[in-house]
């Protein structure tokens, strides 16, 4: 891969990834701005999505019809599902899926989309390969692979965290992973997710939330670095 983005819903989950390329040229489109550069001597497309599917969908098709990148990366943080799971820990999805695609009404499962072939979305398993080595090299033990669910709801009780992780089994919840894995599958591009956890989706996760986003968003990074280093 020739260029890769990188990418992130808020500021804090792309601040660090900013202040380190070089060379930037910046485009605006859609109200988002672009930052073609480079680091770790690779070219780089760097950008904030902004929060939810929408916001992700869209930047995401333009990362690929107007920049011609060839892989995404996504990082940021997430509620954990797993109770395994710590605050600061990470997740690499395996895959990803939209918890709040409800059709159920009309007999489809929870999460499939109505008359599409797929609705879990797979990660690139080279790129999955190359973060689970980097997950051990810098947080072994703290790391789970597995499936994030993404949603435009900010989950924050013990009801719905048992729920998801009963009905869609997923390791983590979002709001943007699997709208970028949606458009990534649309259009054959290679993606793969890390979430480190900034809270547990729980009573206490606007909480933790507020509190442990710089931390986990600092957790990501690093994940993104030793990774962009080995590709
Ligand atoms: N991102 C971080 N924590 C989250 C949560 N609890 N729900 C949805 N998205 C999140």
């Amino acid at each position: 891969w020739t260029k890769i983005a990188l990418i992130g819903a808020m500021n804090e989950e792309i601040e660090r990834l900013v202040s380190h390329i070089s060379d930037v040229r910046e485009t605006v489109k859609a109200g988002i701005t672009f930052r073609e550069g480079t680091y770790l001597g690779k070219q780089v497309v760097v950008c904030r999505t902004g929060v939810g599917k929408v916001n992700a969908a869209v930047t995401t098709q333009i990362l690929i019809d107007t920049f011609g990148i060839e892989a995404i990366i996504f990082t940021g943080v997430a509620g954990a599902l797993d109770p395994e799971l710590n605050i600061g820990d990470l997740v690499i999805s395996s895959e990803c899926m939209q918890h709040d695609m409800d059709v159920t009404a009309l007999g489809f499962p929870r999460g499939i989309i109505p008359y599409e072939a797929n609705s879990v979305f797979q990660a690139d398993p080279a790129l999955v390969e190359i973060a689970v080595a980097a997950g051990e090299k810098l947080f072994a033990g703290k790391v789970k692979k597995g499936r994030v669910l993404s949603g435009d709801q900010f989950i924050a009780s013990r009801e719905a965290v048992a729920n998801l992780r009963l009905e869609l089994d997923g390791v983590c919840v979002e709001m943007e992973g699997a709208s970028v894995a949606q458009v990534c599958s649309m259009n054959a591009v290679p993606y793969v997710v890390l979430r480190s956890m900034s809270d547990k989706a729980d009573g206490s996760a606007h909480v933790n939330f507020a509190e442990f986003t710089v931390l986990a968003s600092e957790n990501s990074y690093k994940m993104v670095e030793e990774i962009v280093k080995q590709l």
